[in-house]
């Protein structure tokens, strides 16, 4: 039997071994809070324009308007954010990140970030749970993202969990006031079902 539809109503925990991503709630907020102020989450999603934090607002939001956000992001439509808890310390690090859903065409977009736990196979771990769950839970067709000319780590774990550079946009970032291009990369459903070694 097919996999219906998606709904992004439908947000569930993932488990894994090193992470278990959680449907993000108002309550999380707190923890996530000073994980956005790190500066280089802020550099490498293109939250912040600069290194120097007086140039920039990108990360002056308040804990309660992280709450108000999270609080809307818990019952939207159109997303499913997951706060990645490290299984060994039962620590919020993150966030895993299915946007823009795109019904019509069975398609979303995907962003994550880690913050004081980078480089010991989270990411890694949360971005193979998210995509298995776009593909084998919502049947969704294709997941698409942006990763900066100036982040190699990001885009080895993406090549890693099979994501292709499908090309790029020149300079659409600009940052300590030299631009930066950003790379589009995809996932088809077909293309993860192999790597999976399904038929
Ligand atoms: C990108 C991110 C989610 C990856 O998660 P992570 O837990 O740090 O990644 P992992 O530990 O699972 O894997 C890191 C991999 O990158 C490799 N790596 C580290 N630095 C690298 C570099 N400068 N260039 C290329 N590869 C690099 C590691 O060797 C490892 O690969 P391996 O598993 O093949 O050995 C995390 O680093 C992060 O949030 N970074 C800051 C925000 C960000 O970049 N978000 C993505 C925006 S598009």
């Amino acid at each position: 039997m097919g996999v219906p539809g998606p709904d992004f109503s439908r947000k569930t925990a993932l488990t894994g071994t090193l992470v278990r991503l959680v449907p993000a709630r108002r309550e999380h907020a707190a923890a996530l809070h000073p994980l956005l102020a790190d500066p280089e989450v802020g550099r490498l999603t293109g939250t912040v324009h600069s290194t120097d934090p007086g140039q920039d607002a990108g990360l002056s939001w308040s804990a309660a308007q992280i709450a108000e956000i999270y609080g809307r992001w818990s019952t939207a439509l159109d997303r499913i954010v997951w706060v990645i808890e490290e299984t060994a310390t039962g620590r919020i690090v993150g966030e895993s990140v299915l946007n823009d859903l795109d019904e019509d065409n069975l398609a979303c977009g995907f962003r994550i970030w880690i913050a004081g736990a980078r480089d010991r196979g989270l990411g890694t771990e949360a971005v193979e749970l998210t995509l298995r769950h776009a593909f084998a839970d919502q049947g969704l067709h294709r997941v698409s993202l942006e990763v900066y000319a100036f982040n190699p780590r990001a885009r080895h774990v993406y090549e890693k969990a099979g994501f292709v550079h499908e090309g790029t946009r020149r300079e659409a970032l600009l940052f300590d006031g030299a631009w930066v291009d950003s790379h589009v990369m995809g996932i088809l459903a077909d293309e993860w079902r192999e790597r999976q070694g399904m038929p």
